[in-house]
């Protein structure tokens, strides 16, 4: 078919939808150009681990035991199961472990695929040792407070939320629930 062929209104319509095509081609281009010219990433890493040794191992076992082909950690694996990036800031040691041997029990919701007759039913079935050098491995996966993996909101005091909290939280919250940034400014915030 000749362009000459075309409507006014289908010339008009291709006419936007190749201009957003270029648009987002050229956009595409610009924006690789800018981040192979930075010297330092993009987006600033949230995330941060610091292995001991058992953690090191842990983490080693983490790959040869299939985690990650559910999990995502270290810029590995898949997001088909959650992500445990900075899961060592919102899970203590202690709860980790307890995950790994009694998934059932510790969740707070049903399991997926770490109860019983799971796909990942195997891992609370794992020697003793393994589950315990992958824990600490987990536990070793720590975030920035605040960001997006994180359990404990920024540490500063903002006023929008304190606005949003008065306007709309109902006052049974109040006296059922803690404010989680109260317990953000005491040294000691791992949960367990
Ligand atoms: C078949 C997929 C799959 C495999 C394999 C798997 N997981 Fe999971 N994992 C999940 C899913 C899905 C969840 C969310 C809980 C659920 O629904 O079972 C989860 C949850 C978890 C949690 C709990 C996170 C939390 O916030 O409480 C930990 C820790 C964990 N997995 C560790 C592991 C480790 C360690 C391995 C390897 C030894 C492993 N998983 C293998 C799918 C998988």
């Amino acid at each position: 078919m000749k362009l000459s062929q075309l409507k006014l209104g289908e010339k008009i319509l291709f006419g936007i939808v190749g201009l957003i095509f270029v648009f987002a081609v050229l956009s595409f281009i610009m924006l690789e150009i800018y981040r192979s010219r930075l010297d330092h990433p993009m987006y600033p890493s949230t995330t941060s681990f610091d292995f001991t040794q058992e953690g090191q191992k842990g983490s080693v076992l983490f790959r040869e035991r299939g985690c990650p082909d559910c999990h995502r950690a270290l810029r590995n694996g898949t997001n088909q199961g959650v992500s445990l990036d900075g899961i060592g800031s919102k899970r203590s040691l202690d709860y980790l472990l307890r995950f790994l041997k009694k998934p059932e029990a510790t969740y707070e919701t049903k399991t997926m695929d770490h109860g019983l007759t799971k796909g990942a039913a195997y891992v609370a079935g794992l020697p003793d040792a393994e589950q315990h050098a992958i824990a600490v491995f987990l536990s070793e996966l720590k975030a920035t407070q605040g960001s997006a993996d994180a359990r404990l909101p920024m540490p500063e005091r903002s006023g929008f939320v304190d606005e949003m909290v008065k306007i709309w939280a109902p006052d049974t919250w109040k006296s059922e629930r803690r404010d989680l940034r109260e317990e953000a400014a005491s040294p000691n915030n791992e949960r367990h």
